[in-house]
């Protein structure tokens, strides 16, 4: 059970000190990315974006407005997970996509297109339809993490910052909000104190 997720588990740890000399592969980059795509969502809707931001002085920029943590400016890389509350435009999205431009696969799937717009419509635009989408981003962060951890990329998880800074420094569009990043790149530094999880008893019940 080598270089696997689950040999990994303790391996991983949410990076301090990222050596800034060290960069991911557009290949590794690549399997990140891919790993985040195909992470399940409701109804396959995928409402989010996530912003992959190499340019240096945004970065610089970033960190400011993220009690200047280091990792953000000295991972290799950085996504910014937004979520997206304009799921009816994105239910027309699916089906575009979903039908690979054919003309009848579309007309096959407007009965689909149909329900999700009843069931979604209602939500967009709406503080429950962001908190929803960001449910589904954290699904995508969470398999990205998974898959750096497979391929030996350090990570760091963060929530630590501005959000509203952040949504200007990116000048993301009203339906869009930002959740969380994911600074990815390789350690310098091993943690400085073991992992701490509750036991198993504790967030497993059996009933
Ligand atoms: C959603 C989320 C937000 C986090 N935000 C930060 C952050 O802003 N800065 C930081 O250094 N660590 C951050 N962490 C890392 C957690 O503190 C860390 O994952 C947790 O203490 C467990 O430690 P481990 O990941 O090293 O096993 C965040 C983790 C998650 C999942």
């Amino acid at each position: 059970m080598t270089n696997t997720f689950l040999s990994r588990l303790d391996w991983r740890f949410a990076t301090k000190q990222f050596d800034a000399t060290k960069k991911l592969s557009e290949e590794t980059l690549s399997e990140i990315k891919r790993a985040i795509r195909f992470a399940p969502t409701s109804f396959g809707i995928q409402p989010f974006h996530v912003i992959h931001v190499r340019d240096v002085a945004m970065r610089t920029k970033l960190r400011t407005a993220s009690f200047d943590q280091t990792q953000v400016t000295d991972a290799s890389d950085l996504f910014v997970f937004v979520a997206r509350n304009d799921v009816s435009d994105r239910i027309d999205g699916y089906v575009d996509v979903a039908s690979g431009g054919d003309g009848a696969a579309k007309e096959a799937l407007s009965g689909f297109g149909k329900y999700l717009h009843g069931a979604l419509d209602a939500r967009t635009g709406t503080d429950v339809g962001m908190s929803w989408a960001a449910r589904q981003a954290y699904i995508g962060l969470g398999f990205g993490l998974a898959a750096s951890a497979e391929l030996g990329v350090d990570t760091c998880p963060m929530e630590g910052f501005d959000a509203d800074a952040v949504d200007a420094i990116l000048e993301l569009p009203k339906h869009m909000h930002v959740l969380a990043y994911v600074a990815l790149g390789y350690r310098s530094t091993e943690p400085e104190r073991p992992k701490v999880r509750f036991p198993e008893s504790d967030i497993f019940e059996v009933r």
